[in-house]
C-alpha cells in the first residue's frame, strides 16, 4: 500500500493533479498495487485564507508517506516567490531531495520546434542537482533602495552535494541505452568555483570506466540543446543551470504541457511535479493540458518501483501524441483538461 501525500496548489494544479490521480487509478486497476492519498491544501489560496504557509509538522508527515505529488505553486495574488520557497523548496530542502531527474524526451515529431529533428534525436535525462547553489538563500539585501544598497546570494557547492548528484549521473548513463555518456554542464571558465564540479567528474568518472564523459559551458549547451539535442544522453549540472536548462529543454520535447520531473532521494519520500507553470489565468476553465501532470504520475510509479504501469502510462501517452490525436499541448489542442484525462485512461491497455 503506497501512501502518497497529493498538494494540487495553485492556479491550474488541482485540476491537472485531478487527471493525474485518475490515470494513476486506472494503473492501480491493471497492475493491482494499492495506494492512499493524504491531500494538503498548501498553496497561495490557503496562505491568503489563513495565513499559513507550511506548518513544521507538514514534513513530519510527509515523512510518513512514500512520494508527495505536487500540482503547482504560484499565484500573482502573493509576494513574489513566498509560497514557492515554502512549499517546493521547502519539501527540496527539507527532505534533502537531492537530485531533481528532469527527462527530455520527444514523443511526436511534429511537437518539436526545431526543423527536421526526429524522436530520437531529443532523447537525454538531465539530472539537476536539487539542493545547493543560489537556491539556498544563504545571502541578503542591506541598505534597501538606497544608493548604497548592496545584494548578495551565494553560489554554493558542497563536495558531498556534487558528488552524490555526479554519481546518480554515473548510475542512470550505465542504466540507459544510449550512449554511456555523463556530460557535466556549468560556466567554470568564468566561475571559477565550479572547478569543483570538473574535479569531482573526473574522479567518480574513473569509477565508472564503461561510461565516458564531457562537458559544455551552460551557454554552449543552450546553443546545442538547439542545434543538436542529439549530443546528450545524461546531463548532470547546477541548481539553476538545471533549472534553466529545462525551460529550453521542455520547448524542445513540446513545452510546458509535457515536462515533468522527480524530485529525489533515492530510498526516501520524494516529490514528483511538472517543470512547472501554475498558469493561473487558465484557472478553472477546463483548457489547461494534464500531460505533464500526468507524466510527473508515471515518474511517481517508476519510482515506486510500479515499473509495467510505469512503462504502460509512457506508452498510452506516447501513442495519443505518436498518432496525432493530441495535436498540441497547450491551451489551443481543442480537447479539455479532463477529457485529456479520459484518453489516456483508455489508451491504457490491460495487463
Ligand atoms: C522549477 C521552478 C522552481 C525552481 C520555482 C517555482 C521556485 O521553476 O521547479 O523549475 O526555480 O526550481
Ligand atoms: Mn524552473
Amino acid at each position: 500500500m503506497y501512501k502518497i501525500a497529493v498538494i494540487g496548489g495553485d492556479g491550474i494544479g488541482p485540476e491537472v493533479t485531478t487527471e493525474a490521480l485518475k490515470v494513476l487509478k486506472r494503473a492501480s486497476e491493471i497492475y493491482g498495487f494499492q495506494y492512499k492519498t493524504t491531500e494538503y491544501p498548501f498553496g497561495s489560496e490557503h496562505y491568503l485564507k489563513t495565513g499559513e504557509l507550511v506548518p513544521e509538522s507538514a514534513y513530519d508527515e510527509y515523512r510518513d508517506h512514500d512520494a508527495i505529488y505536487l500540482g503547482a505553486i504560484g499565484d500573482p495574488r502573493v509576494e513574489v516567490g513566498l509560497v514557492e520557497r515554502a512549499v517546493i523548496a521547502g519539501i527540496r530542502f527539507r527532505l534533502d531531495l537531492y537530485i531533481n531527474l528532469r527527462p527530455i524526451k520527444l514523443y511526436a515529431e511534429s511537437l518539436c520546434p526545431l526543423k527536421g529533428k526526429k524522436i530520437e534525436d531529443v532523447n537525454m535525462v538531465v539530472v539537476r542537482e536539487n539542493t545547493e547553489d543560489v537556491y539556498t538563500g544563504i545571502g541578503g539585501i542591506m541598505k534597501k533602495d538606497t544608493p548604497d544598497e548592496v545584494a548578495i546570494a551565494n553560489m554554493i557547492f558542497t563536495r558531498k552535494g556534487c558528488e552524490r548528484a555526479v554519481r546518480y549521473a554515473f548510475e542512470l548513463a550505465k542504466e540507459r541505452k544510449k550512449d554511456n555518456k555523463v556530460t557535466l554542464v556549468d560556466k567554470a571558465n568564468a566561475i571559477r568555483a565550479q572547478d569543483i564540479w570538473t574535479r569531482t567528474v573526473e574522479q567518480v568518472g574513473k569509477e565508472y570506466p564503461g561510461i565516458t564523459h564531457d562537458h559544455a559551458y551552460i551557454d554552449a549547451a543552450c546553443m546545442w540543446m538547439v542545434k543538436n539535442p542529439e549530443w546528450f544522453d545524461v546531463v548532470v549540472t547546477t541548481n539553476i543551470f538545471g533549472d534553466i536548462f529545462t525551460d529550453l529543454g521542455a520547448m524542445v520535447q513540446g513545452g510546458m504541457g509535457i515536462a515533468a520531473s522527480g524530485n529525489i532521494h533515492p530510498g526516501q519520500v520524494s516529490m514528483f511535479e511538472s517543470i512547472h507553470g501554475s498558469a493561473p489565468k487558465y484557472k478553472d476553465q477546463n483548457v489547461a493540458c494534464p500531460i505533464a501532470a500526468i507524466m510527473a504520475a508515471q515518474m511517481m510509479l517508476d519510482y515506486l518501483g510500479e515499473k509495467k504501469a510505469a512503462a504502460a502510462i509512457e506508452e498510452a501517452v506516447g501513442s495519443l501524441l505518436r498518432s496525432g490525436r493530441i495535436k498540441s499541448l497547450d491551451t489551443k489542442s481543442g480537447i479539455s483538461t479532463s477529457e485529456m484525462g479520459d484518453m489516456v485512461v483508455r489508451e491504457m491497455k490491460g495487463a
